[in-house]
């Protein structure tokens, strides 16, 4: 069973209804903190979401966070002021009981972060059907859902951005992590198409691309992060990417913004980039 759903830290939060546009992109990045908004983040529990909530929140954004386990959500909570609604996203029609408290909590929502996800490293044929299953349906299938409920509001206010966690797994394929790979490529088209599609609408849609970040990530998947490149970086790192992205309007941001670079040399190269994969893995 979920959860029950707690505010912390927002008072009146639910009395506000009147929609607030998000920053406008071309102002400097200072003005554009000034005018912060409404937020919906997944994966707020943990890692980069939880660290994506905590860099909002300073920013002054009100924040409804979701997670499946309450007492980390909470914490999260008491360092962001923030509605938290702790459930799992796979269960029938949580993304529907979420976007309505979210709703009904803030009035509005001018951002959705998705950031919910789950790994898996392996060999695919050892893989088994409930792992890969999970796989797609946190990392696409419950982040698809959520959009497909949030968008039709921000479309409606004529304002609003998603930003939405893929990983460099999803622009080159990492070995021992096909399943994972597929889910954030499919992340990754799927912010691409969207972005076509809300052309006019006055919604955006970002993509923030993560290289390997320290977080419990590795320790959940059940196996350890083993390369040495590239390095492990800070969650507040990606948040600061995500929240730069929410308030430039950046559709694509790499953390570290180096990785772009193997995604290029592959798209131009692909015979180099394949040899350089072999040897480097
Ligand atoms: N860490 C990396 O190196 C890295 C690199 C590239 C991309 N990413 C992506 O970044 C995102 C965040 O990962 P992270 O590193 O912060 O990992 P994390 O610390 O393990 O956090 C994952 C978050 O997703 C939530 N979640 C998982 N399954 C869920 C479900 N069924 N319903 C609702 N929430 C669910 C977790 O909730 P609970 O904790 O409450 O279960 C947690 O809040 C993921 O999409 C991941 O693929 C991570």
């Amino acid at each position: 069973m979920p959860h029950a759903p707690s505010r912390a830290g927002t008072p009146g939060a639910s009395d506000t209804r009147t929609p607030a546009p998000l920053p406008d992109v071309r102002e400097p990045p200072g003005a554009a903190a000034q005018r912060p908004g409404t937020a919906l983040v997944t994966g707020a529990s943990s890692g980069i979401g939880a660290a994506v909530a905590r860099r909002l929140s300073a920013e002054g954004w009100r924040l409804v966070l979701n997670g499946r386990d309450a007492g980390r959500l909470a914490e999260t909570a008491a360092h962001a002021a923030a509605a938290v609604f702790p459930e799992d996203l796979t269960r029938p029609a949580a993304e529907r009981r979420l976007t309505r408290f979210a709703l009904d909590e803030v009035g509005h929502l001018d951002l959705l972060v998705a950031c919910a996800g789950v790994g898996w490293a392996g060999d695919f044929a050892t893989m088994t059907r409930r792992a890969f299953d999970e796989v797609m349906e946190v990392n696409l299938l419950t982040t698809l859902r959520l959009v497909r409920q949030v968008l039709p509001h921000m479309v409606e206010a004529g304002s609003g951005r998603v930003v939405l966690v893929g990983s460099l797994a999803g622009a080159v394929g990492v070995r021992g992590e096909a399943v994972y790979s597929a889910s954030k490529a499919a992340v990754a088209v799927f912010a691409d198409a969207l972005r076509h599609e809300l052309r006019g609408t006055g919604v955006g849609v970002s993509l923030v691309v993560p290289g390997v970040v320290d977080t419990p990530f590795f320790e959940r998947r059940g196996a350890p992060y083993a390369r040495t490149r590239p390095r492990p970086v800070p969650p507040e790192r990606v948040a600061d990417a995500v929240w730069r992205a929410a308030v430039r309007g950046r559709d694509e941001v790499y953390v570290p913004a180096w990785l772009r670079l193997p995604v290029r040399v592959r798209g131009v190269a692909p015979g180099l980039y394949r040899r350089l994969a072999a040897t480097f893995g």
